[in-house]
């Protein structure tokens, strides 16, 4: 079975109302990376830390996935598909989609400060100081944050040297080693990235740029790849 692999950043929950970071108007204009999603912002000021993530967590209670969540589940009529996303958003879950790797955490859990083995799902959007592991310590969010090592790199590396196909959506790019991934995929494959805002990527063989939105963008080339 040809095998797709698929690398989605903050541009596909766009259009389900999620902010992305780097955008005008995006989360990083308003909030500063090293105040909200650093070690040390948790080190000094816990409760911002909390407070930025319980209203990340809140809003993913009032938006649903869009087209293009969705036309990724349709792949997989034909195809062996799995999503790697630097998403922290479950969108692609309760679209439908079987294969997802978290590469920077999820929000919907939370884990223990002294031991990252011990990982919760949250079912309410809020974590409150004092809110503890069964080993007694702080709850943190279960985000990788700036500084942190991405525990799922090496296997998503793994699958990305398995891509038949690799399609890329709604990423800057700018955060490595997630924006390296594309780099795994060997010349001769076929490479699509859908993003409005994409750049001129050069160095990459056999790279498709479609400069659309996602909820136009990714139907548009499930339903070619499908064959419909
Ligand atoms: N459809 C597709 N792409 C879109 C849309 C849309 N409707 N709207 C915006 N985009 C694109 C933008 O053009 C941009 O290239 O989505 C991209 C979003 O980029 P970033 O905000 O940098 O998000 P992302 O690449 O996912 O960030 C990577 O940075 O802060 C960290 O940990 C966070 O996982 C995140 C990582």
């Amino acid at each position: 079975m040809t095998k797709i692999v698929i690398l989605t950043g903050a541009g596909i929950s766009a259009e389900s109302g999620v902010k992305t970071f780097r955008d005008s108007n995006g989360l990083w204009e308003k909030y500063r990376i090293e105040e909200v999603a650093s070690p040390v912002a948790w080190a000094q000021n816990p409760d911002m830390v909390l407070e930025f993530y319980n209203q990340r967590r809140k809003q993913l209670y009032e938006v649903e996935p869009n087209p293009a969540h969705y036309a990724l589940v349709k792949l997989e009529e034909k195809f062996d598909v799995q999503i790697i996303t630097q998403n922290v958003d479950d969108l692609h879950e309760r679209a439908g989609s079987k294969n997802i790797l978290h590469l920077h955490g999820e929000l919907k859990k939370v884990r223990s400060t002294v031991d990252e083995n011990l990982v919760y799902e949250l079912d309410h959007w809020e974590l409150k100081k004092g809110d503890k592991c069964e080993k007694g310590s702080q709850l943190r969010p279960h985000v990788v944050w700036f500084g942190e090592p991405v525990p799922n790199i090496t296997k998503a590396m793994q699958i990305s040297q398995t891509a038949d196909i690799f399609i890329v959506i709604g990423t800057s790019l700018n955060v490595y080693p997630a924006a390296g991934l594309i780099n795994y995929i060997a010349a001769n494959k076929p490479k699509y990235l859908i993003d409005p805002n994409a750049a001129n990527i050069q160095m990459i063989s056999n790279l498709n740029i479609i400069r659309k939105k996602a909820g136009e963008g990714v139907p548009e080339l499930v339903d070619e790849l499908l064959g419909k």
